[in-house]
């Protein structure tokens, strides 16, 4: 069983993909880390995660110990990722990858495009979203809660602009699947968003 998650950042996708893979004993993959990693090794050698083949190489590189730094979030990562996100070569590159991890178990997936390339056909398909305001708020609370400082108004301008970036990009950009059903968590907390997701996800699999 293949279940999408997708929707913009910070809108609990994680939090609500790794509840129901645990539910549901699936493994789940977060997408956003390969990309994520990807923009780190850029910045490691002092290259500009806009640079294609710099990125490419990097994404064609990737090892699981890539996924296990402990630097792959906060703004500098957030920036880096969605940068080598835009590069068509790199999202191929790591297409493999998203897929066998899918298809070997099943899987609980979450990103941008996994109901609309990279599993069209997954079981389940949920595009996870909330107010830039409701986001705003939990990604600074998120940011808090690891001892780092900063205003609330940064973090609202990041979101947004990675927010346009992601959407309006020529490949693979964020937008919800035809058949994926809306789950806006603006006025849920992360249980009753959990609730409501795996509701979602027995009615479309019974
Ligand atoms: O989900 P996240 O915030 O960790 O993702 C980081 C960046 O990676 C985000 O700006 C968009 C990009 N991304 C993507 O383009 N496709 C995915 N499937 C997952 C993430």
């Amino acid at each position: 069983m293949i279940i999408a998650i997708d929707g913009p950042a910070a809108a609990g996708k994680g939090t609500l993909a790794r509840r129901i893979a645990a539910a549901l004993g699936l493994p789940y993959l977060d997408t956003g880390l390969l990309y994520r990693a990807v923009g780190r090794r850029v910045l490691d050698v002092g290259g500009d995660p806009a640079d294609v083949e710099a990125a490419t190489t990097a994404a064609r590189s990737l090892t699981d110990a890539d996924f296990q730094r402990t630097d792959l979030r906060g703004p500098e990562a957030d920036k880096a990722a969605s940068q080598v996100a835009s590069i068509p070569a790199v999202r191929a590159a790591l297409l493999d990858y998203q897929r066998h991890y899918g298809t070997t178990k099943g899987a609980v997936l979450d990103g941008r495009d996994i109901g609309t390339i990279v599993f069209p056909n997954a079981d389940v398909k949920l595009f996870v979203t909330a107010s830039l305001e409701a986001r705003t708020q939990r990604r600074h609370a998120e940011i808090l809660g690891r001892g780092e400082l900063i205003p609330i108004e940064a973090v609202r301008a990041d979101l947004a602009a990675r927010d346009e970036a992601d959407r309006t990009r020529a490949a693979a950009p964020l937008i919800q699947a035809a058949d994926a059903t809306l789950l806006d968590t603006s006025n849920m907390n992360a249980d009753e968003a959990f609730a409501k997701a795996l509701r979602l996800v027995k009615q479309k699999t019974i």
